[in-house]
Order: C-alpha cells, then structure tokens, then sequence
C-alpha cells in the first residue's frame, strides 16, 4: 500500500498540472480525493492491516494527501488568475473608439424666425429686448393710450392674474407694445428696439389663432423721424423676409398708440398678384402682416418724453403668422406640437 501512495504522489503533479480550467481541475480533486478514489480506497484499507504496519501507512497517506492537496490549491489560484485576465482583456474598453453619437437638436421654427426676424433689424442698428410676460394693466393699456373704458381691456379677450382695482391689474400681457413703454423709461432717445416674444389671449384655437402665441414688437424714436421712415423700414424688412421681389401696401386702420395706424401688406410671393386661387393670399394678391403707425404723443408723455422733441413709428408683427405664411403651415398648431417630423423640416 505504501508503495502505491508514493507511486500516486509521484504522479500527481502531472495529473494536476494537465487540467486546463477550473472545471476540469474540480473534476481531477474528485477523481483523486472523492469517492472511490485510491485515497479513499487506501484509508478503508488501513484497517484490515497488520497493527505494526499501520502507523507507517498511516504517515504515508498522510503525507500523499497533504501532497495532492497542495498541488490542487497552488493550480486552482493559477487557473483562478488566468481567467481574471482572460475577463479583463474581454471586457477592454477601447477608448479611443468614436462615441455613440448623440443626434444635435434644431431650433424651433417660432424660435429661428424671431431671430431671423430680430437679425434683419439689427442689421440696420436695432437693439433686441425682452419683457415680463405678467404685466401690470398700466403697461398693457394705460401707458398705451387704451383707457379705462376700451374694449380690448375687457375680461373677455384678457387672461387676468389680479383683476379688481384698474390701477392693481395683473395681467398676462394681450401684446409685446408694453415694452414700448418700458424700454422708454428706461433709455434716453434716440430708441431702436425690437421686442420678440410670448402674448396672451382668451382665443380659441382655429387653425389661426391660439390664446398663447408670439409677436415682434418694434419701436423707432429720434428727433425726425417721418412716415417715409417707418415706410422704408418696413418696405425692406418685408424685401428681406419675403424675397427681394416684395412689394409693400399700407392701409389706413386704427391702433390706440400710434397716429396715423396702418396694416402693412406685402405681395404675394406664391401667386406675384396674379390671383386666382392662390392658397396663401387666397386670390387677392396681398397678404396683411402687420400693424404700424406713428407713435401717438400721448405715449411720449405716458413716459416722460417730451413730444415737442421726439417722433417715432412703431409696429408689431405675429411670429406664427409669419411663420405660416412662408412655410405654408395649415394649422398652427403644427407649431405647438413638437412633432418630430414637423419640427425637422425647418433646419
Ligand atoms: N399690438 C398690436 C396688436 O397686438 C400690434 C401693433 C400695431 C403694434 C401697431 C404696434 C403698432 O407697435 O404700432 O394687435
């Protein structure tokens, strides 16, 4: 028995030594220390030996155990290591490799038109500003020459905030002309200014219309400034909004801030005036795009101007309008909705 321990022990080392994984060495541990292996075969042996033999097996298979034991562990921290690197290499992050791109978004259409818009007036030395979508009924309508009794002050075409005392109201501001009154009390003429953003009204969603929308508001004050200007001004505006070919209209209408008012309409681009069943000026040729006039000297006074001294023209034009009318959108919510597919169209 002795002998075929050290036989065994002087095997072992190869045995252990050929298992190439961690699976096959378990499978090895069992075939050389489990059931009915020689070890086990050996120690049920010992007791039908001769008394004086056995405390010398008994070392021996001591010894061969401890033997195999130690083989067995110094491979399994081998074999464990291997596939700690193996995990490692696989699991290699290149670095280097280019990302997963992330798609870059697009303006909105309402957003890219009021800069378009607010860039063609900066070229010819505009200012851009912006104000308080609440506003005081003092900046919406009083500062403006809308007295207490005019119909637009109504609670039916005016979302409140605080409505009670006239001169409390809060509002959420009907038009972007109170920043008219703003940017006056704040500035010193000379005043170039244009005012891009959110207004408010109790519509009802149609295709044109809808309670939240957006205007450019636009203000010109010096010390002569004429009809003839706010004519050129506009006429270009329209030339670099519309295309080179725009021809302007402007018809007498009424605004409570400006004296003379008009509605400036620009040809049309789709039909050049030619009529008959066009979709975007439905035939007449011309399309409306925006109220003007000469500023009233009731509103230099409003703020501390002094309308002996001072002229001016304001305007104010409807972003989606504008928007629309180019684009040939059909509803304007198409500019609310933020499809994809709608918002994509206009890089
Ligand atoms: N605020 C007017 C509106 O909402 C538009 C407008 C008309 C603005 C004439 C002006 C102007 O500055 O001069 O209908």
């Amino acid at each position: 028995m002795i002998q075929d321990l050290r036989t065994l022990q002087a095997s072992a080392a190869e045995v252990v030594g050929a298992a190439e994984t961690l699976e096959a060495l378990h499978e090895v541990e069992q075939s050389m220390l489990g059931q009915g292996s020689p070890i086990q075969r050996a120690r049920s042996a010992m007791r039908d030996l001769p008394n004086e033999e056995k405390p010398s097996a008994g070392r021996q298979l001591k010894e061969t155990t401890a033997h195999i034991q130690e083989l067995l562990g110094s491979r399994r921290s081998a074999l464990s290591l291997e596939s700690e690197n193996e995990n490692l290499k696989s699991d290699r992050v290149d670095v280097t490799l280019p990302g997963a791109g992330r798609s870059v978004g697009v303006p909105h259409l309402l957003t890219s038109t009021m800069a378009e818009v607010s860039d063609i007036f900066t070229g010819l030395g505009y200012r851009v500003a912006e104000g308080p979508e609440v506003e005081t009924g003092w900046y919406n309508f009083d500062a403006l020459n809308t007295g207490a009794d005019h119909p637009a002050r109504a609670e039916s075409d005016t979302l409140y905030v605080d409505y009670g005392d006239p001169k409390d109201e809060m509002l959420l501001r009907t038009q972007t002309s109170p920043m008219q009154a703003r940017y006056m009390q704040d500035h010193e003429p000379p005043v170039y200014v244009v005012v891009p953003g959110r207004v408010f009204r109790t519509d009802t969603l149609d295709p044109t219309h809808s309670p939240v929308f957006h205007q450019i508001e636009g203000l010109a004050v010096d010390t002569d400034i004429t009809f003839g200007d706010l004519k050129g001004t506009l006429a270009h505006f329209a030339r670099e909004y519309f295309g080179k070919g725009t021809k302007t209209q402007f018809l007498p209408h009424f605004f409570p801030f400006t004296e003379p008012s008009a509605e400036m309409h620009v040809s049309c681009f789709n039909c050049e005036g030619t009529g008959a069943r066009c979709r975007v000026c439905g035939g007449v040729g011309w399309i409306e795009i925006l109220g003007c006039g000469m500023v009233d000297p009731n509103v230099f006074e409003a703020v501390g101007y002094d309308p002996d001294r001072v002229t001016g023209f304001a305007f104010g034009m409807g972003v989606e309008r504008l928007a629309m009318i180019r684009h040939g959108l059909t509803h304007i919510k198409h500019l609310y909705e933020n499809d994809l597919r709608v918002v994509r169209q206009y890089r």
